[in-house]
């Protein structure tokens, strides 16, 4: 399998451009955060604005609204954005994501259904991933799952999947015409023209809670911000372990927290300028 390391991300991550006002890199709009785990939306919210993002905009429970503001004053909320999620001009948004902390309610559904309607990006994370196909859709559709979220997604079996993950992912991604980040100890992101990479970043500070929901930020600011949203992809993968590595260095494993890795990204990704 092909691997995405160090030296692509630097041929890769794109300068930021002298000229740029808060347009140039767009508006990003996630869906994320429920009454019982709000975190997820500050996690998500936290590592797209540090990600290159214009503006991002937050859909969300109002109940929610208090502690996304108290750790991120620079973020704005859609307001009423369950009810009015079928009157909202999705396609204003560079990027649209939705799933951490949600549960696959009603509601979720209902705008995972609206985002896919757009023509642009969509990121599906956590609640928001269920058994779907996406063949017709133009604009890329990105669904980041956890081995138990993509065995629920997928027909695929746990025991075909340990034994060749590359033909699952794969198969997987072209007929459904979705790209897949399948997370793990060693994240595998297929896209739906068969190509298909290997991560070589990260370690096991990842392996706790809310780590997912900051990459899901992390790919969506991402996407803002490339001109090739194959390399944004890779780049929030591998940068998003990166900042992990870096945390090891100094700490222990067993102490990091998922919004940590959101301090660190700005020297993390300043060494791969
Ligand atoms: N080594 C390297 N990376 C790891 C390791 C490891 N040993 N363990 C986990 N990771 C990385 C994964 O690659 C992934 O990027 O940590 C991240 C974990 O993501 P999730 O499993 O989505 O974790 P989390 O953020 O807690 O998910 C929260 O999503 O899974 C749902 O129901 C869950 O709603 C909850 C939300
Ligand atoms: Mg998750």
């Amino acid at each position: 399998m092909k691997k995405w390391n160090k030296d692509h991300v630097i041929n890769t991550l794109p300068a930021r451009k002298p000229d740029a006002h808060k347009g140039t890199y767009g508006t990003a709009l996630i869906a994320a955060g429920s009454r019982f785990m709000p975190g997820a939306a500050v996690l998500s919210a936290l590592a797209c604005m540090r990600s290159g993002v214009g503006k991002l905009e937050m859909g969300i429970e109002e109940s929610v609204i208090p502690y996304v503001i108290q750790h991120l004053p620079e973020t704005t909320f859609v307001p009423g954005f369950y009810e009015r999620l079928q009157n909202l001009q999705l396609n204003q948004y560079r990027v649209l994501a939705a799933g951490p902390g949600r549960e696959a309610d009603d509601e979720t559904e209902t705008t995972v259904k609206a985002f896919l309607k757009s023509d642009v990006p969509v990121i599906l994370d956590a609640g928001a991933l269920s058994q779907r196909t996406y063949i017709d859709r133009k604009a890329p559709v990105i669904l980041t799952p956890h081995p138990g979220e993509f065995l629920r997604i997928s027909d695929i079996s746990m025991e075909e999947l340990e034994e060749n993950q590359q033909q699952a992912v794969t198969k997987f991604a072209v007929e459904t015409g979705v790209t897949l980040v399948l997370k793990g100890q060693q994240t595998i992101t297929a896209f739906p023209d068969g190509d298909v990479y290997i991560n070589t970043s990260g370690n096991s500070a990842l392996s706790k809670g809310g780590t997912g929901d900051t990459l899901t930020g992390m790919i969506t600011g991402m996407l803002c911000c490339h001109d090739d949203w194959k390399h944004a992809v890779l780049n929030a993968v591998y940068l998003h372990g990166a900042c992990a590595d870096e945390w090891e260095k100094t700490r222990s494993a067993h102490t990091m927290l998922a919004h940590e890795l959101s301090d660190l990204l700005p020297e993390v990704w300043k060494k791969h300028e």
